[in-house]
């Protein structure tokens, strides 16, 4: 049976789906809590991740072990590393990178994870197009794009960075769990998507502008999120 798990790393990025969902079941697991039960008619388990790659990946573990989902989504923020890309727009991810993974002294590509042979994980083609299509139903006006999401442990806030990873990673959003959420998925062959609002534009006006937008990018993202969970 269809069970969604869905990985927020903030309160503010999982709270709105917590109100709006019936839960059955509270369990706690490596500090997390695992919300258990219904939204909208779907099986899911709603769970705050922490912020970055470690606690997400640990997240999404045990999500797959111990819950069992089916298929994982992971919502939030993100800066925008796309031109096409506005403050409260969109992302749904086509795939994921880790923008800090740097073995290139033994022949690696840049990003790519040692050993495993690959770089970009990819998102499941259903998941995509069934929260592109549901975005355009619930969201009008907004802006959505599909891309590739870049994600590390660093909060990208200055120009020189933000084109690093563009040029290197054709990242079209920057964040700091997507990648090990995607990593973690494809390792036990979970079907995943990223879905995130922009917030910032990732560069010397992003500490000024994540505060003020993070609240309503992530209330973006959500909304689709828990439209999108039914038609999977
Ligand atoms: N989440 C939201 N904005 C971000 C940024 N600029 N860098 C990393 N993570 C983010």
């Amino acid at each position: 049976m269809k069970k969604i798990g869905i990985i927020g790393a903030m309160d503010l990025e999982v709270d709105a789906l917590k109100k709006e969902m019936q839960v059955s079941n509270i369990v706690k697991r490596a500090s997390m809590e695992f919300y258990e039960g219904t939204l909208n008619d779907t099986n899911v388990v709603i769970v705050k991740s922490g912020i970055g790659k470690v606690n997400a990946a640990l997240c999404a573990q045990i999500l797959i072990d111990i819950f069992e989902v089916t298929h994982i989504i992971n919502t939030g923020v993100a800066g925008s590393l796309n031109a096409d890309l506005d403050i409260g727009d969109i992302l749904v991810s086509t795939d994921a990178v880790h923008h800090d993974m740097n073995v290139t002294i033994f022949g690696y590509q840049l990003g790519e994870v040692p050993q495993m042979g690959l770089r970009e994980f990819p998102a499941d083609a259903h998941m995509i197009e069934v929260a592109m299509e549901t975005c355009k139903e619930v969201n009008p006006d907004i802006t959505v794009r599909s891309g590739r999401v870049a994600s590390g442990d660093q909060f990208i806030s200055d120009k020189a960075t933000k084109q690093f990873i563009i040029e290197n990673f054709k990242g079209d959003c920057a964040e700091m769990e997507g990648a090990s959420i995607a990593h973690a998925a494809y390792l036990n062959g979970i079907p995943f998507v990223i879905i995130r609002a922009i917030s910032d534009k990732a560069d010397d006006s992003a500490e000024m502008d994540y505060p003020t937008f993070e609240k309503a990018a992530a209330k973006h993202s959500a909304k689709l999120v828990a439209h999108m969970i039914c038609k999977l």
